[in-house]
């Protein structure tokens, strides 16, 4: 089968890309290990014994990161795909949109809830730009609702959002639920990308 021209340019920018090797040579299961990396470095969200959730785990390179500054026993993943098993951290495999799911996860965080909820959730995209804003836009949601529930007083939520025609709206339905929200874009993501990640720290 020959390779469209697109996918053929996803990889050479794949092969050169430096975040890659990076990621390769420093054992992280993907590139987007260096997001989180990042924006940790600089705003300290990872503690030593926090409890963490990563939704939208799968490959695991977050709950990677996760593990290496939380500690074991502290990580707890969900995905729609499965996830290779991790020293240190849970997997669910799940949709973090069914009650069921999320509450299967919740059952395994302390009274009290989570310290950190992490979310680089993303839709498959369709290319159409309507339909595919429409459903980033509910992952959001759907990750504010689970912290509102599953979130300590005063904990902090990490959210990938989509800058488009749902942002401001999305940003100020985090900035009820939170103290501050900070707008991140890490090295790592790509500056031709839409994506950015909404810094959500104390929640109410
Ligand atoms: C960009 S990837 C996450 C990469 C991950 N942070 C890492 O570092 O390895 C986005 C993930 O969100 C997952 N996802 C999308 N919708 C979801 C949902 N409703 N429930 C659970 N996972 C979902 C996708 O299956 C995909 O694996």
């Amino acid at each position: 089968m020959r390779r469209s021209r697109s996918a053929g340019a996803w990889l050479r920018r794949h092969v050169s890309d430096p975040y890659v090797r990076q990621a390769r040579a420093g054992g992280w299961r993907s590139r987007a290990a260096f997001k989180l990396i990042e924006i940790d470095r600089r705003d300290a969200l990872l503690r030593p014994g926090a409890f963490v959730v990563d939704l939208g785990a799968a490959p695991g390179s977050w709950s990677q990161v996760a593990v290496s500054r939380a500690g074991a026993g502290r990580v707890i993943g969900i995905d729609l795909l499965p996830i290779a098993p991790l020293a240190g951290a849970v997997f669910v495999l799940g949709d973090v949109r069914s009650a069921g799911d999320s509450a299967a996860i919740e059952a395994l965080l302390p009274d009290g809830g989570a310290d950190l909820v992490l979310s680089d959730m993303a839709p498959n995209l369709s290319g159409v730009a309507a339909a595919d804003q429409a459903r980033s836009a509910e992952l959001v949601e759907v990750a504010a609702e689970f912290s509102a529930r599953a979130l300590k007083r005063g904990g902090d939520l990490l959210v990938k959002v989509f800058q488009g025609s749902e942002f401001v709206r999305l940003r100020a339905l985090l900035t009820s639920a939170f103290e501050r929200v900070l707008v991140r874009k890490p090295g790592a993501s790509r500056g031709e990308s839409a994506e950015c990640y909404l810094l959500c720290r104390g929640r109410r």
